[in-house]
């Protein structure tokens, strides 16, 4: 089985393809970093109209590296959403076009359960788990107890951890995409030197939220006439944010895991997936958790845990050989709950 997997649900044009081998066969991302770099952030219009420009020839690439032609695909999937509307139209439109022209099914994917089964291609690891998704967009604790089985329990209630970063990293100066950057900076600070707050700490539930630790940001920096703020000055505040982040993730995680323990006493897996999971300070500490817990952290390599399309084409696939597909008259949704 083979299938072609489109994404264009925020600032990557992506196609990929892979089969129910786990092989991916092929993969191919485009960045649009540099288009939104001077903007300090994605500007929707920007991104749509990239998705638009590249799209096509991402597709006819992602299937030449696969070696495969349209006729040897067994279904088309996109994302469906959630996201910046304008690009996800431009993948949905894309990948209806090429079923209707081949006459092969389509299936819309929701992004998140994209990120929540992409583990499955990449390691052996059985139902049920539970999932940490961090990323830029998505902050959410959710137990994964099959295919188009997902029970949230845990979500932010403001920031995102990746928005959190960026956000941190804008206002110190430090660049955009902000949370390599914050993260690079961070190697040589001091994470003792600014008592940052640790939202929701000690209280029950799997919620998150990281506001508040921006605004404590905010405020020592204001302290700051901008002459004073030097390397060593960012670095210790960078230092102590990521450790404020870590403390808060691993309270609510832990929360979470007890949760989980209690539905599944012989669950073993913690999924780490999104964006952030490239940080290797918090990747240390979950692992710290995860081995208290007598647990194991898996994460999907690097790329995989970025946006890819690959993570769609293989949850199109998990859904695929389950006998599901959706109908071409499918609308994209800018939200879209798991
Ligand atoms: O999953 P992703 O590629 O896109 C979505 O947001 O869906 O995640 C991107 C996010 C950005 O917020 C970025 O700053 C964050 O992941 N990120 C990191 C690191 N690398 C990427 N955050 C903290 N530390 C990192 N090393
Ligand atoms: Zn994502």
């Amino acid at each position: 089985m083979i299938v072609l997997g489109i994404e264009t649900s925020c600032d990557e044009t992506a196609a990929a393809v892979v089969n129910d081998k786990r092989e991916v066969m092929s993969n191919r991302v485009l960045s649009q970093l540099d288009d939104h770099r001077p903007y300090g952030g994605v500007v929707p219009e920007i991104a749509a109209r990239a998705h638009l420009e590249h799209l096509d020839r991402l597709v006819a690439e992602a299937m030449d590296d696969a070696g495969v032609d349209f006729a040897d695909l067994d279904a088309v999937a996109c994302t469906g959403g959630p996201g910046l509307i304008g690009g996800v139209m431009v993948g949905a439109m894309t990948a209806k076009a090429i079923a209707f022209a081949t006459q092969k099914p389509f299936l819309a994917v929701n992004h998140l359960e994209g990120h929540a089964l992409t583990v499955r291609l990449t390691d052996d690891v059985a139902f049920p788990y539970l999932l940490l998704l961090v990323s830029g967009g998505h902050c959410q604790v959710l137990i994964v107890e099959g295919v188009g089985q997902y029970k949230r329990i845990g979500t932010t209630i403001d920031d995102a951890v990746g928005e959190a970063f960026d956000k941190t990293a804008k206002m110190m100066g430090l660049g955009y995409p902000g949370g390599p950057a914050l993260e690079k900076t961070a190697e040589s600070g001091n994470p003792d030197r600014f008592g940052l707050p640790r939202p929701l700490r000690g209280r029950p539930g799997c919620d998150f939220s990281f506001s508040g630790l921006k605004t404590a940001v905010r405020t020592y920096l204001d302290g700051f006439p901008i002459e004073q703020q030097t390397a060593e000055v960012k670095a210790d505040l960078a230092a102590s944010f990521q450790r404020a982040v870590g403390d808060t993730l691993i309270d609510r995680t832990r929360n979470a895991i007890f949760e989980f323990m209690r539905d599944y006493p012989t669950g073993k897996t913690l999924v780490l997936a999104g964006g952030v999971a490239a940080n290797k300070y918090l990747r240390t500490r979950l692992t710290e958790l995860t081995d208290q817990a007598g647990m194991t952290l898996v994460a999907p390599p690097l790329e995989l845990c970025t946006d890819n399309a690959a993570m769609i084409a293989w949850a199109g696939l998990e859904r695929f050989r389950l006998g599901q597909h959706d109908d071409l008259d499918f609308k994209p949704r800018p939200r879209w709950p798991l």
